[in-house]
């Protein structure tokens, strides 16, 4: 009798490769939706899977575990995981891979390419031509900040901080990092460690880069934005919790930092009437950090790999909870 085979549920159409892959040794059903499947229908579905393959838009909790007696691996196709209880998960033993290493460029291009865009105003400046003011050359319009030479405070200098790092040295920047506990080395790639507040003073650019968890929600809000110099410009590619977004706008409009550049809000996506919306030096697109054809693919067959290792019982390739292998 022919085995039968292991099934999955995928929460939205992924790569076609991957989703190749898993057809030939899973029984497949993908949500077809372009918004993420609602709760109640997520937790329909988990009851009688093997295994599922998450986004970053899908809630993974006690009760979604509770409902799924048969799930023997969770496969989040992103590196962050802060949708996923990963504690409820290990307790469940059930292994959470995720897609590190394969975004992290492709996420610094992004996170470089907002410093850009917010230091020579280039949203505005679209929207100049746009609105049909560009009349001259004018000597006094559209003035932003040089990015050579300035200072970039890089806030958690994990893997895509030291590709943002990377990416400043090209441009003459003099870089300072934050984050990684004590046990991080004073220098790190040409790179001076700062406490956070002495960072916050010194940079021109901020840019965040750690992990959003219970320790760095709101990690910038009124304080640190207060610490930061008036023509500092703060970019964020992490979590859009790490930043407190009343306490960003009312940074922004009165002036007491330059810019911010968003790649992620809270929440997601950003609500149309957010007040962050009406500022000319906020600069804000939705969550593309990773979004390359080449990388979506990437990210899509690591999470392939990492779900299939698991419905085999063998070790995740890139597992977040190695702990659940110790149980
Ligand atoms: C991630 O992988 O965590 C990004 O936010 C989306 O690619």
């Amino acid at each position: 009798m022919e085995k039968q085979k292991p099934r999955v549920y995928v929460t939205r159409i992924i790569a076609e490769k991957a989703l190749d892959l898993l057809n030939a040794e899973c029984n497949v059903k993908v949500w077809q939706g372009s918004m993420p499947p609602p709760r109640d229908v997520l937790l329909e579905q988990v009851q009688e899977i093997d295994g599922l393959v998450s986004l970053l838009t899908d809630k993974v909790d006690e009760e979604l575990l509770k409902r799924a007696p048969n799930l023997k691996v969770v496969s989040n196709v992103a590196v962050g995981y802060d949708n996923i209880d990963v504690n409820a998960a290990t307790r469940h033993g059930i292994p959470i891979g995720n897609t590190p290493g394969i975004l992290t460029e492709t996420t610094a291009d992004l996170a470089f390419a907002l410093l850009m865009a917010a230091a020579r105003r280039l949203g505005e400046s679209e929207r100049y031509i746009r609105d049909g003011k560009w009349q001259t050359w004018d000597p006094t319009a559209l003035l932003g900040v040089d990015i050579y030479g300035a200072t970039l405070g890089i806030i958690g200098m994990g893997r895509i901080g030291q590709a943002v790092a990377r990416r400043a040295r090209g441009f003459d920047m003099r870089v300072i990092y934050s984050g990684g506990g004590h046990g991080y080395p004073t220098q790190l790639m040409g790179a001076a460690r700062r406490e956070l507040d002495e960072l916050l003073r010194e940079s021109d650019f901020v840019s965040i880069h750690c992990p959003l968890t219970p320790d760095t929600y709101h990690l910038i809000s009124e304080r640190e934005l207060g610490l930061m110099k008036p023509t500092a410009i703060l970019v964020n590619t992490a979590r859009g919790g790490i930043v407190d977004p009343k306490a960003l706008y009312a940074a922004l409009k009165n002036k007491q930092i330059g810019y911010a550049a968003l790649d992620v809000t809270e929440p997601e996506p950003i609500h149309l009437d957010d007040p962050l919306l009406t500022l000319d030096n906020c600069l804000i697109v939705p969550h593309i950090g990773s979004a390359s054809v080449r990388t979506r693919e990437k990210m899509a067959l690591m999470a392939v790999e990492n779900l299939l290792a698991g419905l085999k019982g063998e070790r995740l390739p890139h597992c977040v909870n190695p702990s659940v292998y110790n149980r």
